[in-house]
């Protein structure tokens, strides 16, 4: 498929989808809403594993929404874009793992888009932020509610509330990044935790993601029972009983993702 504002380019089993609007930070308009959507559809059964997402440039990661979009926004014409399939809805429910690659300014939508992914890893040189309370606006693509789960009330409050932008070793030190890497290693160190990743079963991932997610969805007792559900069904693959010879074989396991 062609696109013309995102890249995607697959190492290995490892698919990248790169927002390619650098002069524009990588803001988020239709157009790459559109296309993201339509990149996940097609990954969704390629042969990758794990995605990663990133923005073009060393400037930004994503900037937010695409502002401009939002001039002579009425309540009702708001409202019918939200009523479209939301990317960060996407992603969560993506059965592969998701990896943001945060390789500078993660601000507003940039912001939800990572924390709606499943690892986040920074270059040093990133910023990030929910900066919309300085356009009169707030977040309204998960911010209050996925950077809350993750950081806690106090501190996704003062976040939200001042618009505060804070360096990638803060963000690490709150929870909200995983790692924090040299902007020059970015991408290789982002690759190897994918690579990885990528040689787990691709059923045991998928399983695993929704377990995890299900966490944020679910009282304790609901979430336990899910849990046992999903275990179980990790036995009727081929890659467990792989996974388990492998094991008593002494060798690294081959999964075929069946
Ligand atoms: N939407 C639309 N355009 C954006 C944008 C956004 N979210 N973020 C940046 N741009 C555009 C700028 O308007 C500028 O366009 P121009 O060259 O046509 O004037 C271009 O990207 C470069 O931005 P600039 O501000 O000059 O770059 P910078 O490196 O000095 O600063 C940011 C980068 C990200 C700090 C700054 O652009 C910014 O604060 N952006 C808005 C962030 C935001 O509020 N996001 C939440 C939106 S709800």
């Amino acid at each position: 498929m062609a696109y013309q504002n995102i890249l995607l380019e697959t190492v290995e089993r490892i698919a990248i989808l790169t927002i390619n609007r650098p002069d524009k930070r990588n803001a988020l308009n239709q157009l790459t809403r559109d296309e993201i959507l339509m990149a996940l559809d097609e990954l969704q059964n390629s042969e990758s594993r794990v995605l990663v997402v990133t923005g073009a440039g060393d400037k930004a990661f994503i900037a937010g929404a695409d502002i401009g979009e939002f001039e002579g926004r009425t309540v009702l014409t708001q409202r019918d874009v939200m009523k479209q399939r939301r990317i960060f809805d996407a992603v969560e429910e993506f059965p592969k793992p998701v990896i943001a690659m945060i390789n500078g300014f993660c601000l507003g939508g940039g912001m939800e888009f990572a924390l709606a992914c499943d690892i986040r890893v920074a270059a040093d040189s990133a910023k990030l932020g929910q900066p919309e309370i300085n356009l009169g606006i707030i977040p309204g693509g998960g911010g209050t509610q996925r950077l809350t789960r993750l950081v806690g009330e106090g501190k996704a409050m003062e976040l939200i509330l001042t618009g505060d932008l804070i360096e990638a070793a803060e963000a690490k030190s709150l929870g909200i990044v995983n790692d924090v890497v040299p902007a020059a290693q970015l991408r290789e160190r982002v690759l190897s935790l994918a690579g990885r990743i990528a040689e787990k079963s691709p059923i045991a991932l998928r399983m695993a993601k929704e377990a995890v997610k299900s966490a944020a969805r679910m009282n304790l007792r609901e979430g336990l029972e899910h849990e046992t559900d999903l275990f179980c069904l990790t036995f009727a693959s081929e890659d467990k009983a792989e996974g388990v010879r492998a094991f008593f074989e002494k060798r690294k396991a081959d999964y075929k993702g069946r």
